[in-house]
């Protein structure tokens, strides 16, 4: 652990210290976490923080302290945060010694973190994207008697390695691969707010995941705005598809998954790795944000509607049994009856298992929001129909694997029905089987019997 974490962990195990004696016993603390994928692993780093420094364990926003880890890449994201600000605030007036803490992508954003200074300032402790490892000096700072630690970088001073973490569950964990995003699709933020593309070396992801597994992971995700591109700009020469390759050979790790794949560099490599190896899970989210090739040339995606079919086409013929799953947005500026009906026909092509389907959403200072707007209400229609879409092909396509026999992970217990469990299939489907809590965080071959709705119903072979 580089040494100024340590330092500034202690730092605040100090002021944690004098904090508990203020309020007469532990204090305790809850992450609230929006977003992706890569904000859910950060909010792991700042529980690892937390309860490192001495925070015992809280259920909701009423702790001592709440951090959120916000999202800005819809409007409705944004929209979220000022809503649970709104209540903690009359919380805080309840307990004036409750700390309010916020990170995460939004707070890349100058005018947000000016409009909460201003019209927010019961928030203690504002910091970004780029210094999550100053969250413990901040933290102290306040602590310490500090007003409003409001602390943002424009960019990363360097990947910090090594920082505390606990997970979620115990058997499963994300690994970052790469951090920031070069696309800069034209309607999307996130490249201003996570900044330039940067991978991590193989050797750091490798070993992190051989502590992992040696730490009783067994489910390895690996996340990246782009895994796809993974390699870029570092010394060693190495593709996503070699690196996905050295993970699987890793003992004790049993299924991998990744997210999230750009079409336009998602290679043949990538698909022949994934085909011969088993513990890649069979799944593969694929976003398409449109199927006009005119649209995708106004969103900066870098493939035509053409290409993307052939691609999934190829997939599909290379990982037999793979479910493709997709994000759509509706209402991209300039869309039109016809270049939406392109995006119901890949949809009718494709067959996607599921599809997270998004109101198109302007972002200041992206330059999809400065162009002429869709009405709302034709989005609104065009969004009905394409849901309804989604969802009737995804109906149809699940319960492909009825009477088949597959490896599940059990992942819980069943809360609606007592003595049965749920487990997740290699392609992301879930399964509810009779068993008990033992099974939790195990891989078992599961008899697929029938299916509701989008799970099956099982037996345990
Ligand atoms: N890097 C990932 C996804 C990041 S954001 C990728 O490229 O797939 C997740 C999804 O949010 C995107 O796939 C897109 O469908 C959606 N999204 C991003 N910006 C949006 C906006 N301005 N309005 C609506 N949806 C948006
Ligand atoms: Fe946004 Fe495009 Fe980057 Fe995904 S690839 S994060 S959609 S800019
Ligand atoms: Fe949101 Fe940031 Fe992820 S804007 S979607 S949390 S990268």
């Amino acid at each position: 652990m580089p040494e100024h974490n340590i330092f500034e962990i202690e730092r605040l195990r100090r002021e944690t210290e004098n904090y508990a004696a203020r309020l007469g016993r532990t204090p305790t603390a809850y992450v609230v976490t929006f977003g992706c994928q890569m904000n859910a692993r950060d909010s792991e780093k700042l529980w690892g923080i937390l309860l490192d420094a001495g925070f015992s364990e809280g259920t909701d926003e009423k702790a001592d302290l709440v951090v959120i880890n916000t999202c800005t890449v819809r409007e409705n994201a944004n929209e979220r945060l000022y809503g649970h600000l709104g209540h903690l605030n009359s919380m805080k007036r309840e307990h004036p010694l409750k700390l309010i803490t916020l990170c995460g992508c939004m707070m890349q954003e100058k005018d947000e973190v000016e409009r909460i200074r201003r019209t927010y300032s019961f928030v203690d402790v504002v910091f970004g994207v780029h210094n999550l490892y100053r969250f413990p000096a901040l933290l102290a700072e306040r602590l310490a008697g500090g007003k409003h630690v409001f602390e943002v970088w424009d960019k990363p001073e360097a990947i910090v390695e090594d920082l505390p973490v606990k997970r979620e569950v115990p058997y499963k964990s994300g690994v970052n691969i790469s951090y920031g995003c070069d696309n800069f699709c034209s309607y999307c933020i996130v490249p201003y707010v996570r900044g330039r593309e940067r991978s991590r070396r193989p050797e750091e992801i490798l070993c992190e995941v051989e502590r992992l597994a040696g730490d009783g992971v067994i489910e390895i995700m690996l996340l990246g705005q782009n895994v796809n591109s993974y390699g870029k700009g570092l010394e060693e020469k190495i593709t996503f598809a070699e690196l996905l390759e050295k993970v699987c050979q890793i003992p004790g790790i049993e299924r991998v998954r990744f997210m999230t794949s750009h079409p336009k560099d998602l290679s043949p490599d990538l698909i022949r790795v994934i085909g011969a190896n088993e513990k890649v899970c069979r799944h593969l989210h694929l976003p398409l944000q449109s199927g006009s090739s005119r649209i995708l040339k106004k969103m900066n995606r870098h493939y035509t509607k053409e290409e993307y079919l052939d691609l999934a086409k190829r997939i599909k013929e290379g990982v037999p049994g793979i479910s493709l799953t997709t994000d759509i947005i509706v209402g991209f500026p300039g869309e039109t009856e016809e270049d939406f009906e392109e995006t119901l026909d890949v949809v009718r092509q494709v067959r996607f298992d599921s599809a997270f389907t998004f109101i198109y959403s302007p972002r200041t200072g992206t330059p999809a929001a400065t162009m002429e707007q869709v009405p709302a209400d034709v989005i609104r229609e065009r969004f009905a129909r394409l849901l309804d879409l989604v969802q009737k092909i995804g109906a149809e396509e699940s319960g492909r694997d009825v009477g088949k026999i597959l490896p599940a992970l059990v992942e819980g217990t069943d809360p609606q029905v007592p003595g049965r469990v749920t487990g997740r299939l290699s392609n992301n489907v879930m399964v509810h089987f009779p068993g008990d809590e033992s099974l939790i965080g195990r891989i078992v071959n599961v008899h697929l019997k029938e299916v509701h709705g989008f799970y099956y119903i099982g037996e345990r072979v």
